[in-house]
């Protein structure tokens, strides 16, 4: 992403988000090339990651659908112009509400996650005279390598219909008036980077698609969900994840059957690399044996490095002096507030300007007002 202008900055409250527009325009434009080489993919991006009106109005220019898991995010979706039948819906845990507004606006599917819930959605599709589209989340039992907190679809995860329960699940669907089966959806977690993930996902979902024959049960939509990561590492090097490797990954294992659409959920892969939190330098203090560089943003702002011990690569922006190395804290009444530790800096002081990479997705909008403290704006246009 480009910060080689930190003008722009001036006069601009931080802590910030601020969102490389043409780094995101031209992940935007990789992954419609992507996409396009192959029959019926679509992708919906996971507003989850971001939900930047400004953001999402770009990504909104491309075409792309969307998946939400809340209510709110459906409102956001709409409000930033997404069509309602380019919304998936998911989430484990839907009231009545959230369903009614799935429902009201026609959107094009609810991933649903058990028995129970597709029991609420029927009722209330009956009580509205409608009929809802439904796609089954099942719980593939893939590992994923990445972070425990954010795989998704091992059996002892909360997350989708166990498999064996599949079929039965389809068949009771199918007995209701004012439920429309659909297909099949899954998600087996996020910042995967490994392709051998996927491959074990498309190979699973193809086992489940023979069962799914033999049974006689026809499935429109195969739905593999997101999680592909990026290389938090070297920003730098490699601003747009690859997907290439990725959706290649999904044509070539996946057996799809005639007028099978593909359906991705990807957040991270979209808007990762775009964003950055852009935050001022409190204070430099030398400790008994470390050198803290106390900055204006802490995890409040970003959470990440707290809850799933993930760097973000930090760089100052306004110093060239010689390395030094630093552990950079926030303000923040926890000792787990800390960005990184031991990690080399231009010689940094008072009033520098520090960013904190790779910060598009999970970033904003999962900033809290802990300690009452003010959320951080995100700005597209600077
Ligand atoms: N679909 C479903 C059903 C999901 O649960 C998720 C993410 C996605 C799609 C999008 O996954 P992505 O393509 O972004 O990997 N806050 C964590 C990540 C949590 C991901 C939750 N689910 C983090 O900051 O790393």
């Amino acid at each position: 992403m480009n910060l080689s202008n930190t003008d722009k900055f001036n006069g601009i409250r931080t802590p910030f988000y601020y969102y490389d527009t043409d780094l995101l325009r031209k992940t935007l434009q990789t992954i419609n090339e992507e996409t396009q080489k192959y029959d019926n993919y679509h992708v919906h991006y996971a507003v989850k990651a971001n939900a930047n009106l400004d953001v999402l109005s770009i990504i909104n220019e491309y075409g792309i659908g969307i998946d939400c898991v809340s209510g709110g995010e459906v409102e956001q979706a709409l409000r930033a112009g997404f069509p309602a039948d380019k919304i998936v819906f998911a989430g484990v845990g839907k009231s009545d509400w959230e369903i009614e507004l799935g429902i009201d606006k026609n959107i094009f599917c609810f991933n649903v996650e058990s028995i129970p819930e597709l029991e609420v959605i029927n009722e209330i599709a009956a009580r509205k005279g409608k009929t809802a589209n439904v796609c089954f989340r099942i719980n593939p039992n893939v590992g994923a390598h990445t972070h425990s907190n954010i795989t998704t679809g091992l059996a002892e995860n909360k997350f989708g219909i166990a498999m064996e329960d599949m079929e039965k699940v389809i068949l009771l669907a199918k007995t209701m008036n004012n439920i429309a089966f659909k297909g099949i959806h899954f998600h087996i977690g996020s910042q995967i980077l490994d392709m051998g993930d996927f491959e074990a996902l498309a190979n699973r979902i193809n086992e489940l698609q023979d069962r799914l024959e033999a049974t006689g049960l026809k499935v429109e939509i195969v739905n593999v969900g997101g999680g592909l990561g990026i290389d938090y590492d070297n920003p730098q090097d490699n601003p747009v994840p690859d997907f290439k490797s990725y959706f290649e990954t999904y044509h070539k294992l996946l057996k799809l059957r005639e007028g099978q659409s593909v359906h991705f959920e990807l957040g991270r892969a979209v808007v990762g690399q775009c964003g950055a939190l852009i935050t001022k330098v409190n204070y430099v203090k030398q400790g008994s044996v470390k050198k803290f560089v106390i900055v204006d943003a802490g995890m409040t702002d970003l959470i990440r490095p707290a809850l799933y011990d993930a760097h973000h690569k930090i760089v100052n922006l306004t110093s060239d002096a010689p390395e030094e190395t630093y552990d950079v804290v926030g303000p923040i009444c926890e000792s787990s507030d800390v960005f990184d530790k031991d990690i080399k800096l231009n010689g940094t002081k008072r009033g520098d300007l520090i960013a904190m990479l790779s910060a598009g997705a999970y970033g904003e909008i999962m900033a809290s007002g802990y300690n009452c403290r003010q959320l951080p704006k995100g700005y597209t246009n600077l």
